[in-house]
């Protein structure tokens, strides 16, 4: 019996060495300290052996569950312990590195001289409405005083859907009909951006498609004064005190009178360069008094309420601004481009 115990001591101390995992090691537990082990059935059948076998077997098999158990928990420790040396080493990760870095986007330049444009006109009291962009036939141009047929569509080349009578806005006006329709008898100060798509020869300084601001103001007594001193204004503002405004007679079928607002070129300063054309002057916008016919389709008496409208071009704003010599950059996607602003 006591060689039997030697023997179960020597196997399982062996076998342990061979165990290298949490599982392994916990069959081990379960072969040689478990309920059912050899070395615990020989203890729990102690007293079926004789009164002479009984203390020596006795001293010896706790001699060895003792002995097993510390082999045991030495073990699970040196295992522990080359399991988290094996994870540090894996997993090594090198504080002192430089972080990767993160590339920061940036408003588009449309945005950002958006952003600036609807700053001033809010101080001054006009609010953004959005406008659809495909439109049908009757507000883009008829609602407009535009009939089928006119003249005056030679202005705006048009892009036309397969839906007759539905098409891409040419330009942001058709907005101030649906402002006026929704507002109407409220007086109105609103601007209206948004892209515009024209059937155009692509060039340098005309697109398919680009920003317009259209600009609305409708009321009791709204005057021709008004509109210029606005415009003076705006121009101010955005362009800096040094810049004159002027205004020239012009021709809308939505307004009358209609002028084009013109600023005095900043390359130059008036006196004339290749920028302006060797005008000294810069156009930036189409404006004028509310044609009654276009009060009316709104919804307002032109007898009793009048107006002032305009139509600006965002990109050349952020051309001048900026010195932006073709206006397909804002579309070319191009990141040295964008990268500027
Ligand atoms: N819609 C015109 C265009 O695209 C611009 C314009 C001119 C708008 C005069 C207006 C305006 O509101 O009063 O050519």
């Amino acid at each position: 019996m006591l060689e039997r115990l030697n023997s179960i001591e020597q196997e399982a101390l062996a076998a342990l060495q061979s165990a290298n995992s949490k599982d392994a090691l916990e069959n081990w537990h379960t072969m040689y300290l478990g309920k059912k082990s050899p070395l615990m059935t020989i203890l729990g059948d102690l007293g079926k052996l004789s009164h002479e076998e009984r203390p020596a077997i006795g001293k010896r098999g706790n001699e060895v569950k003792k002995a097993l158990e510390a082999a045991y928990a030495d073990r699970v420790e040196a295992i522990r312990k080359a399991e988290l040396q094996h994870s540090l080493t894996a997993g090594a990760l090198d504080v002192t590195l430089p972080g990767r870095p993160q590339s920061r986007g940036r408003l588009h330049p449309h945005t950002q001289i958006l952003r600036e444009i609807y700053a001033i006109w809010a101080e001054m009291g006009f609010q953004v409405y959005r406008s659809r962009d495909v439109e049908t036939d009757e507000y883009n141009f008829e609602l407009l005083n535009i009939p089928q047929h006119h003249p005056a569509r030679d202005m705006w080349d048009t892009f036309y859907t397969t839906t007759p009578g539905v098409i891409l806005r040419t330009h942001t006006s058709p907005g101030q009909i649906h402002a006026m329709r929704e507002y109407c008898p409220q007086p109105i100060r609103v601007i209206l951006p948004g892209m515009c798509y024209r059937y155009e020869q692509i060039s340098a300084s005309k697109g398919i498609q680009f920003l317009q601001m259209e600009g609305l103001a409708v009321g009791k007594n709204i005057r021709l004064s008004d509109l210029l001193g606005t415009m003076s204004e705006f121009n101010r503002r955005i362009f800096g005190p040094d810049r004159k405004t002027r205004f020239r007679a012009s021709y809308f079928p939505f307004t009358e009178p209609s002028v084009e607002v013109d600023v005095s070129c900043a390359n130059c300063g008036g006196t004339g360069c290749g920028v302006c054309k060797h005008t000294g002057w810069l156009e930036i916008a189409g404006a004028g008094m509310v044609h009654p016919t276009v009060l009316k389709n709104g919804g307002y008496d032109p007898a009793v309420y009048s107006g002032f409208a305009f139509g600006m071009g965002p990109e050349r704003i952020a051309m001048l601004r900026w010195g932006i010599s073709d206006i397909r950059y804002f579309w070319g996607n191009d990141l040295r481009f964008l990268e500027q602003f």
